[in-house]
């Protein structure tokens, strides 16, 4: 299996397809905070992002059954957050590479 955890990662953008329930202009892929999530907890951790913006850290963390607060001061991009959670399942399967 292909490692992924290389200096520098490849991965884009997070297109308007990953933007459904509105539209932030920084939301980030979701494959690269998946890596530093895995990287840096474990199941059941408590994650804090105090800068939470469209949600992405918590959508990873459901899936990947972390723990997640988050804070933001813009109600907008708290609602695309909350929107975000609610259509996300969790799957433990994808804990590991
Ligand atoms: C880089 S964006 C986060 C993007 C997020 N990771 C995502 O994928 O959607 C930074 C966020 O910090 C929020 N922000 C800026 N200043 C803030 C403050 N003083 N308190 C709380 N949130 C703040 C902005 O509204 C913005 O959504």
């Amino acid at each position: 299996m292909k490692s992924v955890w290389r200096d520098i990662w490849k991965i884009s953008s997070a297109n308007n397809s990953k933007k459904i329930f509105g539209k932030h202009p920084t939301q980030k892929p979701e494959e690269v905070v998946q890596r530093a999530i895995i990287a840096s907890s474990n199941i059941n951790d408590l994650v804090f992002d105090p800068f939470c913006g469209s949600g992405t850290t918590g959508v990873v963390c459901k899936r990947l059954n972390r723990k997640f607060v988050g804070i933001d001061d813009n109600i907008e991009y708290l609602n695309i957050a909350k929107k975000r959670l609610t259509a996300t399942n969790n799957d433990v399967k994808h804990t590991s590479f």
